[in-house]
């Protein structure tokens, strides 16, 4: 078992379940072109987000780490035709190339990106008092997981969906004495996630063209 196989079955995932799609190709093309980091995710679970997203039946949508905006469609399209996803992305140009990508995409009407760390931009969310988001998605930086998840539970209704991207991390997740931020930060969510009584949650592995990761889901009760 590698990651070479891994990627592979991706592909054979990918040739079943995707089927071929212009705007989220380009928006690929247009992160790769711009040198973003490819830490996109997967077609596969970003296909998994907006089935999550589409069977709660999802209308507000919130992500946290916009990057090109490649989840950020599969998420928009879960609230078509009328609802709303906003996202939260800290860097200026990966917010532009995001805006084009939801330009591209024909979906720059449903989707709202603010530029902020998200430790700024959470705050001033619960602060205009919106309605509540139905399904949350965290995939920014880890050190200041457990701080994104409190907001986005206090910016959820009972019955809201809130998924945590990479709390796995090739399996770093258990090692205590690590000094990586994104592990410690991912330990610190774990760790209140035990206990957490807002919230029904499990976490999940994963292996794909990315590597070994997982991810989180939590119910809000
Ligand atoms: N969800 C995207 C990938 C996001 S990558 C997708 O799957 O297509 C993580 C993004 O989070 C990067 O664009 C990074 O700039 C952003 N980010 C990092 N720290 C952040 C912070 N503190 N606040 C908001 N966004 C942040
Ligand atoms: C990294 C970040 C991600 O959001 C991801 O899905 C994979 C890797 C990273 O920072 O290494
Ligand atoms: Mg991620």
């Amino acid at each position: 078992m590698n990651e070479e196989l891994w990627a592979k079955v991706d592909d054979y995932i990918n040739e079943i379940a995707i089927a071929p799609d212009a705007a989220l190709e380009a928006a690929s093309a247009a992160a790769a072109r711009a040198q973003l980091p490819p830490i996109s995710v997967t077609p596969a679970h970003g296909k998994l987000l907006h089935l999550l997203a589409r069977a709660q039946g999802a209308k507000r949508i919130l992500e946290i780490g916009t990057l090109a905006g490649y989840s950020t469609i599969w998420l928009a399209r879960a609230v078509l035709p009328a609802g709303h996803v906003i996202s939260l992305e800290s860097n200026e140009m990966h917010a532009q190339i995001a805006r084009e990508n939801m330009l591209r995409a024909g979906l720059s009407g449903r989707v709202e990106i603010r530029v902020g760390a998200a430790l700024d931009t959470l705050p001033r969310l619960a602060a205009e008092k919106q309605l509540p988001f139905d399904f949350t998605f965290i995939d920014a930086d880890r050190t200041y997981l457990p701080e994104y998840f409190d907001w986005a539970v206090k910016l959820s209704h009972p019955g809201s969906v809130i998924i945590v991207d990479n709390v796995v991390r090739k399996g770093a997740v258990i090692d205590s004495a690590s000094e990586d931020v994104n592990v410690k930060g991912v330990r610190r969510f774990n760790e209140r996630l035990k206990t957490d009584a807002r919230v029904s949650a499990t976490m999940v592995q994963t292996v794909s063209a990315k590597g070994y990761d997982g991810f989180a889901m939590a119910l809000v009760r």
